[in-house]
């Protein structure tokens, strides 16, 4: 395990140095560099630098192109227009590069110096209730999240808040109680997510519309909610059920998405139970909360309604039930206090933003949120059907998750299905699916998490353009063409001169690791999949202006051009796996 600085790491280290010699008194600049379509590289810095020191900005880059110095990374440095510098990298440092990341099985990608615990809260659906597009986002840009996060060497703990608490448990289990077969199943029969969920989806109907005519089983209900949370043990068990039951539905999905959930971290809302009445102790006792109108209440300055009065977040109702704040709060000291992180995230729909801003700044308020540790909504968008509203079905109700992932398959099969030579059904069906759901995925992450997007399947299985079929292909036509070379192997040759091509696809290879750190910073996913368009557009472009396996090369330039085309290859495995996303190695 080698980290591997990048060349535009090493370029600004001999630039920065340079500036250092040819102008002490200044100190540590920064010479501003990046890449540019002139050179390999444009460095702007010296242009501020001069100002400052009241010099001329063409001559100071001369001097610092005369600090530089021979060397066998930069084979020539321009000055030009007011002062700057145009760098070209000679050949030879690109490939020794590549070389050294391809030497690593991280391809050069360094883990952290100092690695945190980030708790990161996603993938949290309801129980018995469906999941819809909304719980999809959280999954799909959590999973990748985290598998970011763990990539650079940080401890992450995982936490799937569930929806398993509140008042419509009352409903359901007295409805249960009343009907106590309704989740029976046959004796030893494997239950699929699709009948529990149709069980479930039944029961909460059945309860529901009884709960809305009938008065007294309306009391009944609320008596249960009363039994449930003073933990009679029969009532809980019948939660029990429910919880289970869900379950084998969320897994069934979660399944389908490729994605693996462990129970351990599937935390719901009941988990924080007992701490709830400390937790509201512990704000009233330090004056963060007060009693308003019999609640227990949080106010900010800042926080107003349409009515220009304040909306406090309300800890604890005024008929003494703890709501969604009041867990969110406990989660939180449990989180810092005995899971040790340093990083909260939260990554949970934007229309929850206000929640977690009174949330996180109670907490701040309280202690349980130090200096040291940081919390952050990664605050998703909503999904969109094709009219630019809310994805709805023609009738008006929630798309149902499972229905869109099974229509992504079925669209993706047939884009396989047309593509395919040599490919047996079965085939076809494995890569439907890996393709299908990739699509889904890349769709989500490849916009900033942010923002809303419109859900569009056949723009997501599209071949052209910005998605992940196009990067699936790019991978399965490199392993292909790794086949036919049969028995000559990839071979790094720095001596040979590179085609303008296979030096941009380089260039870009070379920035992996800078773009992992990024992404991983600033918790943004969707770079990562820009990252990987671009690398395959480079790809692309290769291959237009450049043979691989031609009669015609040079035994060398067909290795030297099978290592770039190989380490395209681990570098597209490496960065869609972290975004979930399968590379099949035939398509
Ligand atoms: N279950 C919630 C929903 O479906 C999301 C939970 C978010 N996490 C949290 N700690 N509040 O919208």
């Amino acid at each position: 395990m080698a980290s591997v600085p990048s060349l535009a790491s090493d370029v600004h280290q001999r630039l920065a140095d340079a500036l250092t010699a040819a102008l002490p008194e200044a100190g540590p600049a920064d010479p501003l560099l990046r890449r540019s379509d002139r050179a390999d590289f444009q460095a702007n810095g010296i242009l501020a630098l001069a100002k400052k020191l009241k010099g001329n900005p063409r001559e100071l880059a001369a001097q610092v192109v005369d600090a530089i110095g021979e060397n066998d990374v930069l084979k020539e440095i321009e000055v030009s227009g007011p002062g700057f510098l145009n760098i070209t990298l000679t050949d030879g440092a690109i490939v020794r590069t590549l070389a050294a990341r391809a030497a690593d099985d991280r391809l050069g990608v360094p883990l952290r110096d100092h690695p945190g615990t980030t708790v990161i809260d996603y993938a949290q659906p309801n129980v018995a209730k469906e999941m819809h597009v909304g719980h999809l986002r959280s999954a799909v840009i959590g999973a990748a999240m985290t598998e970011i996060l763990e990539f650079t060497g940080e401890t992450v703990v995982r936490r799937h808040h569930i929806g398993d608490w509140g008042t419509q448990f009352g409903m359901l289990i007295q409805y249960l109680i009343e009907h106590p077969h309704e989740l029976d199943h046959q004796e030893g029969a494997e239950v699929s997510g699709e009948e529990a969920m149709s069980s479930l989806n039944r029961l909460y109907k059945a309860s529901r519309a009884l709960f809305d005519s009938d008065e007294e089983f309306k009391a009944r209900a609320r008596d249960r909610v009363v039994a449930l949370q003073a933990g009679d043990p029969e009532t809980r068990a019948l939660w029990q059920r429910f919880v289970d039951e869900s379950k084998i539905y969320f897994y069934s999905v979660f399944d389908k998405l490729d994605m693996e959930i462990r129970d351990p971290d599937i935390v719901g809302e009941s988990g924080y139970n007992d701490m709830l009445d400390e937790t509201c102790r512990l704000l009233e006792e330090s004056g963060v909360a007060v009693r308003s109108e019999g609640a227990l209440c949080v106010f900010f300055d800042d926080v107003k309604g349409p009515d220009g009065n304040p909306v406090p977040l309300i800890v604890r109702k005024s008929n003494g039930g703890y709501g969604y704040a009041a867990t969110d709060l406990s989660a939180i000291r449990d989180r810092v206090q005995r899971l040790g992180a340093d990083t909260l995230i939260y990554v949970v729909d934007a229309r929850q933003s206000l929640h977690f801003k009174m949330v996180f700044e109670t907490a701040r308020r309280a202690g349980w949120l130090g200096e040291g540790v940081k919390a952050v909504q990664l605050a998703f968008g909503t999904v969109l059907g094709s009219d630019g509203k809310p994805f709805k079905t023609r009738e008006g109700e929630t798309v149902r998750l499972v229905d869109l992932l099974d229509e992504a398959i079925d669209r993706a099969s047939a884009v396989v299905r047309e593509k395919a030579r040599d490919l047996t059904d079965e085939e076809i069906a494995e890569r439907g699916t890996q393709v299908g759901i990739g699509a889904v995925k890349y769709a989500d992450l490849s916009t900033s998490a942010a923002r809303d997007y419109k859900f569009d399947l056949d723009q997501m299985v599209s071949l052209n353009g910005d998605t992940s079929v196009y990067l699936q292909y790019a991978y399965a036509r490199i392993q292909s063409i790794k086949r036919k070379a049969g028995e000559v192997r990839p071979k790094a040759h720095p001596e040979l001169a590179l085609a303008p091509a296979e030096r941009a696809l380089g260039l870009h290879l070379d920035q992996f690791a800078e773009t992992i750190a990024e992404v991983a910073a600033a918790y943004e996913p969707h770079k990562l999949a820009a990252y990987l368009y671009q690398l395959a557009s480079h790809l692309t472009r290769f291959y237009d202006q450049c043979q691989v396996l031609s009669a015609e090369n040079p035994p060398e330039v067909v290795e030297n051009r099978l290592f770039l085309i190989d380490l395209t290859a681990r570098t597209l495995h490496q960065g869609m796996g972290l975004l979930g996303i399968r590379t099949p190695e035939r398509l």
